[in-house]
């Protein structure tokens, strides 16, 4: 049985603004409506297909696993557990992992995490965390405090206390908010929903240079630049800084649910048994494919070509000079198109058009295809965008 827009609708909580084509299948970087309307995909599914749709090896490594073992409690080791936990250390240069469900239960298990390393070592009251403002680290309760967007702050009273917001580069901001309470400051090396805006380097590299001195814990969000997606490791790897604490998801999963809390050796042993813990965190099915992304793309030849697939991005669209883009925004396939018009507009022709895209902050046109797309595929995606920019110019 198919369903269309309006029935679906009936069915699930209207909490997205959702678009029309209701999505039957994927092959490659392609996405199939289910009146079998074909689309190129820029949007991975908000960063997560980064092997596209129907990955050979990732299909295959996770059904196998799905035959073998599909869960096991978490008083157990499991192996698919433990050989993702060692490479992902490996190549992260991490000590250690706790492995959650989603970017939200990541970042709220690291803020529990530094407030617990900093409660052992200097007692109570260290607490505070700082974000930046335009910011974006989930939906729960703490996760949505932490966001540093006046507008998610509303509605769901009483909020986490213990957040404080410094202004994205500006590190006098940053020295000014820093009082003595704070135990961490929680940064995207790109804002990804914010509107893809990479911090400065600079303001990066002062910042984790004074949280060293004072022992503040420097917590990455990778949820959604890590994993290769700009053609490093991780999106802080930018900026040749190190990391405290590290959050994953989306991208390791590929399609699976999948969290990670990866633990520099300073805070790997804070939490003891019963401090944390997820029923489903750990699952062997997304280990196992999420062991395959490793594999297929945390390397440094495939890392280089999605840089390179990135930088050709960039280099089309500068080329076209279209007067509707005002700048290129963003590191390899995490890319924002600063445009005059109205992001979602430019959403909605490019579906009709057979592409989807995602939008992010005020004015960003947001692209994230799949990490295994070739350069004619971004190219034919990048010719239809900025043919609808030019129709909406004449
Ligand atoms: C940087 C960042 N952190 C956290 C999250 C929340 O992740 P999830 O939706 O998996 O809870 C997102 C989701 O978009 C994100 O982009």
């Amino acid at each position: 049985m198919s369903y269309n827009f309006n029935e679906a609708k009936e069915h699930i909580v209207n909490s997205y603004g959702r678009l029309e084509p209701v999505i039957s299948h994927g092959e490659g970087v392609y996405l199939y409506d289910t009146n079998n309307n074909k689309y190129l995909d820029f949007t991975s599914g908000i960063g997560v297909s980064s092997l596209g749709y129907g990955h050979e090896k990732w299909v295959k490594t996770t059904s196998k696993q799905l035959k073998t073992l599909a869960h096991a409690s978490n008083i157990f080791y499991t192996e698919p557990s433990v050989k993702l936990a060692q490479e992902l250390t490996d190549k992260a240069n991490m000590s250690k992992v706790f492995f959650a469900n989603s970017g939200a239960e990541a970042n709220e298990g690291a803020i529990k995490l530094a407030r617990k390393y900093s409660y052992d070592k200097y007692g109570a009251n260290r607490s505070k965390v700082l974000t930046l403002i335009q910011s974006f680290h989930g939906r729960t309760i703490t996760t949505l405090k932490a966001t540093g967007q006046e507008k998610f702050h509303k509605y769901f009273f009483p909020f986490t206390e213990g957040f404080d917001y410094v202004k994205a580069n500006d590190i006098q901001d940053f020295k000014t908010k820093l009082s003595d309470d704070v135990c961490a400051i929680m940064l995207e090396a790109i804002q990804g929903e914010g509107g893809v805006i990479p911090l400065d380097k600079d303001f990066v590299q002062e910042l984790v240079e004074i949280c060293k001195e004072k022992d503040v814990l420097v917590i990455f969000d990778e949820v959604q630049c890590g994993i290769g997606r700009t053609g490093k490791m991780f999106g802080y790897n930018n900026f040749n800084v190190e990391a405290d604490i590290v959050t994953v998801a989306k991208g390791l999963g590929a399609g699976l649910p999948i969290g990670g809390i990866l633990c520099s050796t300073k805070v790997a042993d804070v939490f003891k048994p019963g401090d944390h813990g997820s029923t489903f965190g750990a699952n062997p099915v997304a280990c196992a494919g999420a062991l395959v992304v490793l594999d297929e793309i945390c390397n440094e030849k495939y890392l280089e070509k999605i840089a390179k697939r990135g930088a050709y991005v960039k280099e089309i669209i500068e080329e076209a000079n279209n007067p509707q883009i005002e700048a290129v925004r963003g590191f390899g396939l995490m890319i924002g198109i600063k445009v005059k018009c109205e992001p979602a507009l430019v959403q909605k022709e490019a579906i009709k058009k057979g592409l989807l895209v995602l939008t992010a902050g005020k004015d960003a046109v947001r692209l994230l295809p799949p990490l295994v797309i070739t350069k004619k595929e971004l190219k034919a995606g990048i010719d239809i965008i900025l043919e609808i920019l030019s129709n909406l110019e004449s």
